[in-house]
């Protein structure tokens, strides 16, 4: 997506040979106009799936789920990585393991919000060793729902997340994949959709 590439180019930092910061429209402030395409694009790539719910994770994953809900008009649900107050009773839940934070996260969704027979979209803003997306599918096959597929802004392709995905047989699509970070600059794979 070539509006997402420029605005990485543009105001994206390489803080590392792994890590791209890009919390001045995705990460921490938002870029509702970048977010808005960005829902579009995700509706426009999955627009035959018949998806019926959007799930993503707290906090990042919020606002471009919640983007591409508005342009496929279904429910989107984002799973919680603390146990709230309120939400206690008939969770759904999965390990996420943070090889970066190398800590263990439950993360829950509660049950009424995703039944058998929906068609879930999973969305992540970030794509790295595939840990979030992995415990997202786990919740949806706990509530015996389908995976129609998975929604990625970025995905790191030098990490490991996206073949491992794909090879489980997911359909991902990432709106920018970074193949590199090395020299502090980003480089981008030449051969998907832009
Ligand atoms: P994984 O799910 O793919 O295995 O990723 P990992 O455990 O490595 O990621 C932990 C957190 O770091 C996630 O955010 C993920 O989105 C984020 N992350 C991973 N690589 C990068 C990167 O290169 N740049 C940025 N900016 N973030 C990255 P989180 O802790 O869940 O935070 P948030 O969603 O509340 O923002
Ligand atoms: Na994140
Ligand atoms: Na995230």
């Amino acid at each position: 997506m070539q509006l997402l590439i420029e605005k990485i180019k543009n105001e994206g930092k390489v803080l590392s040979e792994s890590v791209l910061k890009v919390d001045s429209f995705l990460n921490h402030q938002v870029d509702p106009e970048l977010m808005f395409e960005i829902g579009k694009e995700f509706a426009a790539r999955f627009k035959d799936e018949g998806i019926t719910k959007i799930l993503t994770i707290e906090s990042s994953g919020i606002a471009p789920s919640v983007m591409a809900g508005l342009q496929m008009n279904v429910p989107v649900i984002f799973a919680r990585k603390r146990k709230s107050l309120t939400l206690v009773n008939d969770l759904l839940t999965a390990n996420v393991y943070s090889f970066t934070k190398q800590e263990s996260n439950e993360i829950s969704v509660s049950k009424k919000f995703l039944q058998e027979g929906d068609q879930v979209l999973i969305i992540d803003d970030f794509l790295a060793n595939g840990q979030a997306a992995l415990g997202l599918a786990q919740i949806v096959k706990e509530a015996n729902a389908s995976i129609a597929g998975m929604g990625i802004v970025i995905e790191k392709g030098f990490q490991d997340g996206g073949k491992q995905l794909r090879e489980a047989g997911y359909k991902v699509e990432s709106l920018a994949i970074v193949d590199s970070l090395a020299d502090g600059k980003v480089t981008f794979r030449q051969d998907h959709k832009v």
